[in-house]
């Protein structure tokens, strides 16, 4: 079975002071497409090396399946690693390659055969056994390395980073074919990666790491839509979620966000809560996701003086989208627009208006989520 639970895992290398995991505590079901994604350093290479016995665990439990295998030996754990550099022996063939870890252990013949063709065939190199590393392009190559990881037919697959040697368009297309082998063989994949596209499109589950602790877990969706706080809000999407600060107020029945020279009146679906927990005549970090703000000319817009606007000082033709940056006194927004669309210029001065029923609430101290 290839379920895998961590508990309260840590790990503090020799002669550092702080933890590189600290308390990293989550349970992976058997089958499921994990991905851990944070910028570089903060631990996630660490953790997997841990779970594949390449690193020793400082405290905490690792189980895959029913067995704890703190003190396993990475051989014996079931599980086989890709990585960035795929790490494939350039004087053999592709076959030769792919049929190594097998040779190692000692299989039949046929038996070894067997394996390398129906790998081969899932992914598509059978025209290619007969190469050698160095006559393949890099999407071949680590078609190869994926294909050594298949015939071992491990409980469990660790990926850390291995498609960020290739380039924009392979990417791409590799992201595609190890979500779709992923579909095909089912197995527990462990995919490690700082690039929150590849986060987003492969994860059944995401993990949000920062400085070796867990921000957040869970579906795409769920960290796009509700993320716990500012750093995940910031590091998931693109463009970042926009942030604005301000402070809470309410006048009769109405809530307000009040930056200095803006007034917004915020959906009293809020109000309750926010003043349950003390929010009132406090700090507040606003956020808002670029798709959730419109902008029109500042003619066409609310003539309130206290009206949120600003100029554009930038347009990001995206292709699909396009990106206004707006610019005022106080703060900085990126809006998207459809690009057949767009009402504005560069230059231009504009009324923004927010999609109030998606906005974001967090506590500027504590950065995390209030609602
Ligand atoms: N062998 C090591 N000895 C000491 N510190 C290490 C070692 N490997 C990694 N680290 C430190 O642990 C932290 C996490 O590293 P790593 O797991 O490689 O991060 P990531 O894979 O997310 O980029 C970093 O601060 C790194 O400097
Ligand atoms: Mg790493």
């Amino acid at each position: 079975m290839g379920n895998l639970k961590f508990l309260h895992v840590k790990k503090k290398y020799p002669g550092e002071r702080r933890f590189s995991v600290d308390d990293f505590h989550l349970e992976v079901n058997d089958g499921e497409f994990l991905v851990l994604v944070g910028p570089s350093g903060c631990g996630k290479s660490t953790l997997l090396r841990m779970l594949a016995g390449l690193e020793e665990i400082t405290e905490g439990e690792i189980y895959i399946g029913d067995r704890m295998v703190n003190y396993v030996s990475s051989k014996d754990r079931n599980i086989a690693m890709v990585f960035q550099n795929y790490a494939l022996y350039p004087h053999l063939s592709v076959y030769e390659n792919i049929a190594f870890g097998l040779r190692m252990r000692k299989l039949a013949k046929h038996e070894i055969h067997e394996k390398v063709i129906r790998a081969a065939k899932v992914l598509e190199i059978e025209a290619n056994l007969n190469k050698r590393p160095g006559q393949l392009s890099g999407g071949q190559r680590q078609r190869v390395a994926l294909g050594r990881a298949i015939v071992r037919e491990p409980d469990v697959f660790l990926m850390d980073e291995p498609l960020s040697n290739l380039d924009a368009k392979l990417r791409v297309l590799m992201r595609e074919e190890l979500t779709k082998l992923h579909r095909k063989l089912h197995r527990t994949t462990v995919y490690v990666t700082h690039d929150q596209i590849e986060a987003m499109t492969m994860g059944n589950r995401i993990v949000v790491m920062k400085d070796g602790v867990i921000q957040q877990v869970g579906t795409p969706r769920e960290i796009y839509r509700t993320p716990l706080n500012v750093f995940v809000a910031g590091f998931i999407g693109t463009p970042p979620m926009n942030l604005i600060s301000g402070t809470i107020r309410t006048e009769g029945k109405c809530l307000l966000f009040e930056t200095r020279r803006c007034t917004l009146q915020l959906g009293s679906d809020k109000l309750g809560l926010l003043l349950g927990s003390g929010y009132s005549s406090r700090n507040i970090l606003l956020g808002v996701r670029a798709e959730y703000i419109s902008c029109v000319p500042a003619e066409e817009g609310e003539s309130s003086e206290r009206a949120l606007g600003g100029r554009v000082d930038l347009l990001e033709f995206m292709g699909s989208d396009i990106f206004l940056h707006v610019q005022n006194e106080e703060f900085r927004l990126i809006a998207r627009a459809d690009p057949i669309h767009c009402p504005v210029s560069e230059g231009d001065a504009v009324h923004v208006k927010l999609d109030l029923e998606n906005i974001h609430l967090f506590d500027p101290k504590t950065e995390e989520r209030i609602c």
